[in-house]
């Protein structure tokens, strides 16, 4: 597949880094909004093209999918110029900045048959995805409790996107969604949610999310203002699955029996450096000619905004372009 990036920011470099070592990927065009800024990206990482404005990427026939590594704010204008251009697009989390957003771009994927997913790495993760078969399987038994973190200190910059709420910015969209994706996998839809935040410049610094279920509960903490270790734990009535340290991208999990004693480890290194399991995950869709993926389907990024939407209600909070 020819690929594209829009953007050419962290995450972007990190993801073409994966991107030039998969063999059924080739790094085929980026765009920036600085002409510059593309052709530099294209040369260190050696892509044919390279645009000075989304919109060309977009028109140029011979991508395949393009991936989005913009600002949450950008993600629902890049993405449906994309699709509207019959591109495949892999957009990074969050997809839009409310449940709205999300939905429209779900729905104009769906009706055009074209594929579209949230990059949400940690769901093509092996150790992720052993973690979800020990619970298919019962070697935990029902599930009761879900205790996840993502903190991560930023030091304040006002330019930097995750403090600006222009650019959709704040510990929700950015980290929260992780812990909250693996609450809702396993889980589902909470029926009740209890959510706090610390504001500052119009974006959620820290914040605090408990989903309440029939009987079971997940206490979910996200913000930019302390380190941990984030580490994450699925407990059930018949033991319970450790994550190693940044759960969502940890190689390491291991499953524990009611009593606290270790039953099996499994220790996966990635290949590349971790993103390589999202892109083959597109590459596999691709050649199933599947509009939707089976590991990140469009319910499951629905469900997900659906509970941030509600956080943020709880919260008060509003994007400028929310009005
Ligand atoms: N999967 C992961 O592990 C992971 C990790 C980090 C971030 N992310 C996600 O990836 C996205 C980008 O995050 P990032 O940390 O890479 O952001 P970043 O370093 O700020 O880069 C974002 C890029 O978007 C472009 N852009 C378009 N409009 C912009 C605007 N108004 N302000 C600033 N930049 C703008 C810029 O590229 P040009 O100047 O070239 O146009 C910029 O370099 C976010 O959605 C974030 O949630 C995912």
């Amino acid at each position: 597949m020819n690929w594209g990036i829009i953007g050419t920011g962290r995450i972007a470099n990190t993801f073409a880094q994966a991107l030039v070592k998969c063999t059924g990927s080739k790094a085929y065009a980026v765009a920036s909004r600085t002409a510059e800024k593309a052709a530099a990206f294209a040369s260190e990482y050696g892509f044919e093209r390279s645009y000075g404005s989304y919109k060309e990427l977009a028109e140029d026939e011979k991508v395949d999918i393009v991936y989005i590594a913009t600002p949450m704010s950008s993600h629902y204008k890049d993405a449906r110029l994309c699709l509207e251009q019959g591109k495949k697009v892999l957009c990074e989390k969050s997809v839009g900045i409310n449940l709205e957003q999300t939905r429209e771009l779900c729905d104009l994927a769906k009706s055009k048959g074209f594929f579209f997913m949230e990059a949400m790495w940690m769901k093509c993760r092996p150790s992720y995805l052993k973690a979800m078969e020990w619970i298919k399987n019962g070697c935990i038994g029902r599930v009761e409790y879900i205790k996840a973190d993502f903190c991560n200190f930023v030091p304040y910059d006002e330019n930097d996107r995750l403090f600006r709420a222009d650019c959709g910015g704040g510990a929700l969209l950015d980290l929260a969604v992780y812990p909250l994706t693996m609450a809702a996998d396993v889980l589902g839809t909470p029926k009740e949610i209890i959510s706090h935040a610390h504001m500052r410049h119009g974006v959620d610094m820290s914040n605090t999310i408990t989903l309440l279920y029939d009987n079971a509960c997940a206490a979910i903490n996200s913000g930019f203002e302390i380190q941990n270790c984030n580490n994450a734990m699925i407990m059930g009535e018949k033991g319970y699955i450790a994550f190693g340290d940044w759960f969502f991208c940890s190689d390491e999990v291991t499953l524990f029996d009611e009593n606290g004693k270790e039953l099996e480890k499994c220790l996966i290194p990635h290949e590349i450096n971790g993103y390589e399991y999202e892109i083959r995950e597109c590459e596999r869709c691709a050649a199933e000619g599947l509009s939707e993926s089976p590991l990140i389907p469009h319910s499951s990024t629905l469900n997900v905004m659906q509970i941030m939407d509600e956080c943020r209600r709880q919260w008060g909070m509003t994007f400028p372009e929310e009005g």
